[in-house]
């Protein structure tokens, strides 16, 4: 088969590995690709946010038997949609089930309606009605953006004048663009953190293993949000009585709620939960693959992952075994200097001499005058896996020193969070 994978992060590069392992996988395209991908598969320049100008694409190559499509922004614009319509084969889900992602609104409306556990919740349109609320609501307090924002249009708000200069800078002052024009003023809760991802095909669901993002640009937990500056696999604390409990109150009623709205749901559903003192909670959904959470899942699948995707899409998810790894995994995040503000990019990338069993995923690189340069804010994740998480982790920063840009930073913490806790 040839496939085409949309997207040009790491997470396509952790994507397009696992793909590469399969024998029923020919060529593979990626749309757009960086300069690690460009080594598995064959980099294609369209805009992939232009979603007739790849089914145009699609259509005119003539020989892709199978669309792959990971990011946010053109799931929520309807990609897969659009290729199904012109009967090509697409994995991912429809734009009418995107939403739970791209609008935080719906997904908590979604939520109260189907008594899935998670933070109590207000959403407000209207600036002055919000700033009433905001005036007198308990504090700590959280505001979302309700539309896409690349992760950012959350503010954790630890007293009433941030959540008050907050709420302008969303609703008044557009930080976020139009993603803010409504807003969600959610209760704050606490506990640790963990990335449930599950397959589905809207009938069946099949939890992957567990993973834990670092938010957060600095050391313990502090600093602006990011995309995600490194993950580990599993989190100790999710042991089988707290995935029993996700999959009876969380995941099944979620894709139970999706059908019964008229919004099948098929492709990866990510739940990013909270243990809190009162059960498990729902932070937010996304309706694709994380990012770096990818980058520690599928190196610990043994199943084939093009087996997985074409038994969603043909609605026979329950007909396949998937099966894991035992052990952990890490992966930091090597980032531009600046990053999540202003960075530069065009910085020449050295790798040194890195330890086989290391595996590095490409984010923003590319490729000028047949050197690997830095074109985006997170650049490279360092990834390897070991008995333990600890063991894993010492090998990434082993391997990370070798590593080289102009401005590059790194969290020096990833994989120590959550060791305190009460494994599970
Ligand atoms: P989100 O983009 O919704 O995942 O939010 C980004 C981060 O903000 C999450 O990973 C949490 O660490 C934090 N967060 C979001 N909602 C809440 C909440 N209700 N209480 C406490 N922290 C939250
Ligand atoms: N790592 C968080 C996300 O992919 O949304």
């Amino acid at each position: 088969m040839n496939v085409l994978v949309i997207g040009n992060g790491g997470r396509e590069h952790a994507v397009i590995a696992a793909l590469k392992k399969s024998p029923k996988v020919d060529k593979i395209y990626a749309m757009k690709g960086n300069a690690g991908i460009a080594e598995l598969a064959e980099l294609v320049n369209v805009d992939y946010c232009d979603v007739k100008a790849v089914g145009d694409w699609v259509d005119a190559k003539g020989d892709i038997d199978f669309t792959v499509v990971t990011p946010d922004d053109p799931l929520a614009l309807g990609l897969v949609d659009e290729l199904q319509s012109r009967g090509h084969r697409a994995f991912g889900p429809n734009k009418n089930a995107a939403i739970i992602e791209a609008s935080k609104a719906f997904s908590k409306e979604l939520m109260k309606k189907y008594n899935i556990p998670t933070a109590k919740y207000e959403t407000f349109s209207d600036y002055e009605s919000a700033k009433m609320y905001v005036e007198t609501c308990d504090i700590p307090v959280v505001l979302k953006a309700d539309g896409l924002a690349l992760g950012k249009g959350v503010l954790i708000c630890m007293t009433r004048e941030e959540a008050l200069d907050g709420l302008k800078e969303m609703m008044l002052d557009q930080k976020f663009g139009s993603a803010g024009n409504k807003v969600v003023v959610e209760e704050f809760l606490v506990g640790p953190e963990v990335s449930a991802l599950a397959f589905t095909d809207g009938k069946t669901i099949k939890p992957m293993i567990t993973s834990c993002d670092h938010k957060r640009a600095k050391d313990n937990d502090e600093g602006l949000n990011t995309g995600g500056m490194g993950t580990f696999s599993p989190a100790p604390f999710y042991g089988e009585k707290t995935e029993k409990e996700v999959i009876e109150k969380i995941m099944l009623p979620t894709i139970a709620a999706m059908n019964a709205e008229g919004r099948t749901f098929k492709g990866v559903l990510y739940f990013g939960l909270m243990k809190t003192k009162d059960g498990m909670k729902v932070i937010e959904y996304n309706a694709r693959f994380g990012d770096p959470e990818t980058q520690v899942i599928l190196p610990m699948l043994k199943t084939d992952l093009m087996d997985i995707f074409e038994a969603i899409v043909d609605g026979r998810l329950d007909e396949v075994n998937i099966e894991w790894e035992d052990g952990a995994c890490v992966c930091l995040v090597l980032a531009s200097g600046g990053y999540p503000e202003k960075y530069e990019k065009g910085k020449e990338i050295t790798f040194g001499d890195l330890d086989k069993d290391v595996t590095v995923y490409h984010a923003g690189t590319a490729i000028k005058d047949g050197k690997v340069v830095t074109s985006g804010g997170r650049v490279l994740g360092v990834v390897a896996k070991g008995a333990d998480i600890e063991q894993a982790r010492q090998k990434v920063y082993a391997n990370a020193e070798k590593i080289h840009f102009d401005g590059m930073y790194y969290r020096k913490d990833i994989g120590i969070k959550y060791r305190d806790i009460a494994k599970e």
